[in-house]
């Protein structure tokens, strides 16, 4: 909610320098106007400034860079850890920091997923890729206190046409994500079309782990849900930066957790599951993407 109140000939709270009225009130009386309604709204803290953009997007660079790297390098007989080498090596030559590396005791430096693998998958020099195999690679970078998040599947070697085709269709749950981000809208109109999407192919999607706004943390508000209805969740309003990454599921939604280390998600029912990520900045009538 915008509680706190800023005079008209005030300074703005974005930075700008100009006054309040020349600047974001008409943007918060729209968005005031929603919230009245009912809607979940964003607040301040969740609006980037041009400056923040700017700083994600040299995060992005190289995040994007790390995953061209794993992309030209990758192959059937390679550990994860070596993915993991690939994207530490790549992160620190260019100056940022791998995200993942610590954080909440996360062992490495990248999450490298495999199969019926959902998430979180821990790179190991044990981990050998085998013909056939589908991985997601999810790359998060810290840089200058900026954080960029994406991830991408690879297929290594012959992978059966089904396994493709999940793959795909992970893809364009994306893509069509991305086409539904628009401000003035609600993050449920997005979710509700990419899960259509995937139900359509008679996959599930994921429901309790999702996307996240994403920039000055790691994880920001709102949680970014693709199992939801049209007119629900908080308002996509311009200069909201958050990921898509629908973990689409060739079976059940559900999974659980490796209780041994405490991290990897695997699907309930062991069949595959793939996910790819982007991270998105809503524009005046769109969005624009920083990273993939
Ligand atoms: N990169 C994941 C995401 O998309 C988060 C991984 S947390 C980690 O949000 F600790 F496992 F790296
Ligand atoms: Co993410």
């Amino acid at each position: 909610m915008l509680t706190h109140k800023i005079g008209r000939n005030d300074p703005c709270w974005c930075g700008s320098g100009l006054k309040y009225k020349k600047c974001h009130q008409v943007f918060d009386d729209k968005i005031k106007a929603f919230a009245r309604e009912g809607h979940i709204v964003p607040d301040h803290s969740l609006i980037k400034t041009p400056e923040d953009v700017e700083g994600i997007k040299k995060s992005a660079k190289i995040n994007i860079a790390c995953l061209d790297a794993v992309a030209e390098k990758i192959k059937e007989g390679m550990s994860t850890e070596d993915i993991n080498t690939i994207v530490h090596e790549t992160t620190i030559k260019m100056g940022g920091i791998p995200a993942p590396l610590n954080y909440e005791g996360f062992p490495k430096s990248v999450c490298t997923s495999l199969n019926d693998e959902v998430c979180h998958g821990i790179p190991d020099k044990d981990i050998i890729l085998r013909d056939g195999d589908i991985i997601n690679v999810d790359c998060s970078t810290i840089y200058n206190g900026y954080f960029s998040d994406s991830s991408r599947m690879f297929m290594i070697g012959n992978v059966k046409e089904e396994d493709k085709k999940l793959v795909e269709v992970a893809h364009e749950c994306v893509e069509i994500g991305v086409k539904y981000v628009k401000p003035w809208t609600f993050l449920g109109d997005m979710g509700s079309k990419v899960n259509e999407h995937a139900k359509k192919h008679g996959y599930s999607i994921v429901r309790e782990i999702g996307g996240h706004g994403c920039g000055l943390e790691f994880h920001e508000d709102p949680f970014v849900s693709y199992v939801t209805e049209p007119g629900t969740e908080m308002l996509m309003v311009p200069g909201m930066v958050f990921t898509i990454e629908p973990m689409v599921n060739m079976g059940t939604h559900e999974f659980f957790t490796d209780e041994d280390n405490g991290w990897t998600v695997y699907t309930e029912d062991g069949k595959n599951s793939a996910q790819w990520e982007v991270q998105v900045l809503v524009t005046e009538d769109g969005a624009e993407i920083l990273t993939y």
